[in-house]
């Protein structure tokens, strides 16, 4: 295994182009199973995460094929020959639970390896469970195994209403998913906003689902007994894309972000205006896209530029919480902690989302940082010298904040364990080479 190096000290400056999203390349690949025709997926990111994916349906007898032209890949579910999801891959990304809604609405059975604990908290499984119940379906849990079935009386998953006590954006998309197959209307309700759940209905409306409230909390399903295979480009990374906004305000650079979707990010891009990173934004005319690869063309969503400049005067202490979308994203938390040891005076970080993700805050110290940690409140007084020495995080977001304290830090930082990091960044050292960064990877002993 490798560990990541980092050199710290250099000013980042130039330009990167986010890749596509993680978080909604894997259910806009999991839609596959809901079709006996192709789907082909534009602007897929090389992330192992993908992979792990990609293994989870071939085993499912979903055919996959990547062509070389801008990530995409073609996924086919003409024949389905199991629907059986074994621990071995569910262990490795939670996301995998997203295969129960449609291999139940499809093949009208589904056994899901319970995905167990994760570093970020206890993360159960209930509201996807709740929502595949008001569908109908009936679902036990034993062995360690989510078994789902139609009752004997019923060849399809019937409309209901989906009601979440707090907004899940895996149990919203594994909802929309089954509902889509679902005979009748379905409604659910305080369905998460997320951008990634928004493109996953997007999609389903091309495949041929009649979907309205797309983007609000409350979305309103006609079922309908077949979808067609069509062609979609996955929205830009906003989490991928907030990461090189730190980069570049943690580095006092100047960094240009492309191929982004600046909407998706305007609490976060807000609160480094705050912190006294000078932002500006340009956004583009959706365009027609997908021809090439494809033959078909799809709508993309409008995209643009992110333009961050660091360069003038000290950062500043923020306060943040995070909260569902529109609200500060979770999945930033870490990297603005880091981000706010380099500003003068005291923040305070609040995570509203998971009970545990503070693990990076015991790395962050080790750096130099001081931070306390009271309940879901993180304080962090600044700016501190940051110092090198060997990390290790336990998670994908954690694992970055702490590369990006590198950046900040007088001397060679050594960060463990990158197989997180390689989960969800595509070329994350040569990304951050382009603009300037001393990154290398090295055998760990
Ligand atoms: C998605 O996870 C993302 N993952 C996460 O990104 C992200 O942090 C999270 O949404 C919140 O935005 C993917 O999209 C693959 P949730 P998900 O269900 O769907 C509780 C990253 O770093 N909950 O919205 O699993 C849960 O414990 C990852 O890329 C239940 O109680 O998150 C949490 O407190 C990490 N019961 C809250 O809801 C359930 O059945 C929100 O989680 C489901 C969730």
């Amino acid at each position: 295994m490798d560990k990541l190096c980092v050199r710290g000290g250099a000013s980042l400056s130039g330009t990167v182009e986010i890749a596509g999203a993680k978080n909604a390349a894997l259910p806009l690949m999991v839609a596959s199973l809901l079709i006996e025709e192709p789907l082909v997926l534009e602007n897929v990111p090389a992330v192992s995460d993908i992979e792990t994916l990609k293994a989870l349906l071939g085993g499912f007898g979903v055919e996959i094929q990547q062509a070389d032209a801008d990530g995409a890949l073609s996924l086919n579910a003409c024949a389905l020959s199991s629907a059986h999801a074994d621990y071995d891959l569910v262990r490795r990304m939670r996301a995998s639970i997203l295969v129960l809604g449609p291999l139940l609405a499809r093949e009208g059975y589904a056994e899901v390896s319970l995905p167990g604990g994760c570093a970020i908290g206890s993360r159960p499984v209930n509201m996807h469970v709740e929502a595949l119940e008001a569908l109908g379906a009936e679902v036990a849990i034993d062995g360690g195994y989510v078994r789902a079935r139609l009752p004997s009386s019923r060849s399809r998953l019937a409309g209901g209403q989906v009601v979440f006590a707090s907004p899940s954006v895996g149990a919203t998309e594994n909802a929309l998913l089954a509902a889509s197959l679902a005979k009748g209307e379905s409604k659910i309700i305080n369905a998460a906003c997320e951008p990634e759940v928004v493109d996953l209905a997007n999609c389903l409306v091309k495949m041929g689902a009649e979907i309205s409230g797309i983007g609000t909390s409350t979305l309103l399903i006609q079922g309908s007994e077949c979808l067609q295979g069509t062609a979609h480009r996955v929205i830009p990374d906003r989490v991928e894309a907030g990461t090189y906004a730190v980069a570049a305000a943690i580095t006092r650079g100047r960094v240009r972000l492309e191929k982004v979707c600046p909407d998706h990010l305007e609490v976060f891009l807000g609160m480094l205006e705050r912190a006294n990173v000078v932002v500006q934004v340009e956004s583009q005319a959706p365009q027609m896209q997908g021809a090439e690869t494809s033959g078909l063309q799809t709508k993309s969503e409008p995209q643009g530029t992110i333009a961050l400049d660091a360069t003038g005067g000290a950062l500043c202490a923020v306060d943040i919480t995070t909260a569902p979308y529109p609200m500060f994203p979770t999945d930033l938390q870490a990297q603005f902690m880091a981000l706010m040891t380099q500003a003068q005076g005291e923040s305070h970080i609040t995570e509203s989302i998971f009970e545990n993700r503070f693990m990076h805050v015991q790395e962050l110290i080790r750096l130099g940082a001081k931070i306390e940690v009271r309940g879901a409140t993180a304080t962090v007084q600044g700016a501190t010298p940051l110092q090198a020495a060997p990390v290790m995080a336990t998670d994908l977001r954690a694992s970055v904040s702490l590369v990006l304290a590198g950046l900040a830090a007088e001397g060679d930082t050594e960060i463990r364990r990158i197989y997180h990091l390689d989960r969800g960044y595509q070329n994350l050292e040569g990304k951050l080479r382009a603009l300037g960064a001393e990154v290398w990877r090295e055998p760990q002993d």
